[in-house]
C-alpha cells in the first residue's frame, strides 16, 4: 500500500527553501507516485523537468483557465510536443474559471475546447479545473466528447458528481473535506463509489485539517484518507488502496 497524490505543484516557489528533502521525506513515508500538474506553460515545462528527474514522479501538461485568456495557437503545438515524452500522462489543469469577472469567458471557454480535443489527439485524460462555473463546464465536456479524466477539486453538489462518474469521470478529493464547513463536499463523498474517487493534494494549497493554513504536502493524504474512510466507514487503509488502484488505472 502505498500513497498516490494525483495533485501537486512541487514547482511552486513556496518549496524553494526545502524541495530536495521534502521529495526524498514524503517518499521514504510511503508516497510513491505523484503527478505535478502544470498550469501555464513554464509550469507544464517545469513538471515534465521534475518527471524526468524523480522516478516516482509523472506529469501534465496545460493551461490553466487564468493564463489561457493568453494563449496563442503555437502554445497548443507546444502541449502537444509535450504529450509526445514518457512521462506525461494527462493534460491538465485545464478548464473554467468564473470566480473572478474580468477574466474574459468566451476566451476561456475557446482555449478550454481547444485542449480538450488537444486530449481527444493524444488520447490523454484530463485534469479539469472548474470553479464557479459548474454548469458550463460540464456542456463544454460533455461535448468535447472526452470521456476520461478527474474533476479535480470537486466542489459541485452530489447530483453533479454522479453526471460526471456517468461520463466517465473521476473525483478529485483533497483537503477541503477536513474542512468544518466541507457538508457539500462531504455528500459527494458519501454518495459517489470509492471506485470513482481519487486522491489529491493541490500542494502547496488547500491543506487538510488539522494543518489547514500551513503549506500542504503529499504527507496530508493521510488525514484526506481518514476523513473519507469515516465518511464511508472503511478503514482509511482500504480508502488508500482502492483510489490508488484508481490512480493508476486512469492515469498510468
Ligand atoms: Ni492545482
Amino acid at each position: 500500500m502505498y500513497y498516490f497524490d494525483t495533485h501537486a505543484h512541487y514547482d511552486d516557489a513556496a518549496f524553494d527553501p526545502d524541495r530536495e528533502q521534502l521529495i526524498k521525506d514524503m517518499y521514504d513515508f510511503g508516497v510513491k507516485k505523484i503527478i505535478n500538474v502544470g498550469a501555464d506553460m513554464q509550469s507544464s515545462l517545469n513538471s515534465i523537468k521534475f518527471a524526468e528527474k524523480y522516478d516516482f514522479f509523472y506529469a501534465a501538461v496545460g493551461v490553466h483557465p487564468y493564463d489561457a485568456v493568453k494563449m496563442c495557437e503555437e502554445d497548443v503545438k507546444m502541449l502537444q510536443k509535450y504529450c509526445k515524452n514518457y512521462k506525461v500522462v494527462a493534460v491538465g489543469e485545464i478548464g473554467l474559471d468564473y470566480h473572478y469577472e474580468d477574466i474574459d469567458r468566451d476566451k476561456q471557454c475557446y482555449w478550454f475546447e481547444k485542449q480538450l480535443e488537444l486530449a481527444e489527439i493524444t488520447g490523454l485524460p484530463v485534469i479539469i479545473h472548474t470553479r464557479d462555473a459548474d454548469e458550463q463546464t460540464y456542456k463544454i465536456i460533455e461535448k468535447s466528447g472526452v470521456r476520461c479524466g478527474v474533476i479535480h477539486a470537486f466542489s459541485g453538489s452530489a447530483e453533479l458528481a454522479q453526471q460526471y462518474v456517468k461520463l466517465g469521470f473521476y473525483i478529485g478529493v483533497g483537503g477541503v473535506v477536513t474542512f468544518k464547513n466541507a457538508k457539500k463536499l462531504v455528500r459527494v463523498v458519501e454518495k459517489v463509489s470509492l471506485s470513482r474517487i481519487l486522491l489529491e493534494t493541490d500542494a502547496p494549497y488547500l491543506t487538510p485539517e488539522p494543518y489547514r493554513g500551513k503549506r500542504n504536502n503529499s504527507q496530508n493524504l493521510q488525514y484526506v484518507a481518514a476523513k473519507i474512510g469515516e465518511i464511508k466507514q472503511i478503514e482509511p487503509n482500504e480508502v488508500i488502496k482502492i483510489t490508488c488502484e484508481n490512480a493508476e488505472k486512469l492515469f498510468l
